[in-house]
């Protein structure tokens, strides 16, 4: 009888063993999932608000900062950036990333020769963008852009591309 008891208790401390393990185990993995999962989210980059889009002149290009938040894992990135801003009528933009398509450098807009003027390099670009003189490889790169509630968003790129 004692022995059958003592089978009975030790069966039992077993089977309540691993039932607290297998609960246990069972709350532990989507925990430690949902604490883990921002190591496995790539950088989210969303889109970022210039202003009012009555404030942007017309047929003149306009540099505007902003700043940029990334996300990666649990860490947030800010960083200034801008972009040259064109519009002809107000309603649709262009974009431009502010660097030289050559090697990166900042370029301005010249506004007595309607270009924009890289200094590294000499090289010159249309208001469309499009190569006019100078080494770069290809015309400014543009950012996506749209108007929300009279307000110009734009979305940098993620990923500069190969001349
Ligand atoms: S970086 Fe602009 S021309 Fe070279």
């Amino acid at each position: 009888m004692d022995t059958e008891d003592n089978g009975r208790r030790s069966f039992l401390k077993k089977a309540i063993f691993f039932l607290s393990g297998l609960i246990g185990a069972g709350l532990a993995v989507p925990s430690g999932i949902y604490f883990l999962s921002p190591i496995w989210k790539k950088t989210e980059e969303d889109w970022i608000e210039l202003g009012p889009v009555g404030e942007i002149p017309k047929r003149e290009p306009i540099k505007v900062d902003f700043v940029q938040r990334k996300k990666d894992g649990w860490v947030t990135v800010e960083g200034r950036s801008s972009a040259w801003v064109i519009t002809a009528d107000g309603q649709n933009f262009t974009v431009f990333d502010p660097h030289c398509t050559h090697l990166g450098c900042p370029y301005r807009w010249d506004a007595s020769k309607k270009q924009f003027l890289c200094p590294c390099h000499n090289a010159a670009f249309g208001i469309d963008g499009e190569v006019l003189a100078g080494p770069p490889p290809r015309a400014l790169d543009r950012f996506a852009s749209k108007v929300v509630g009279g307000k110009l968003l734009i979305r940098p790129l993620s990923e500069k591309k190969e001349g």
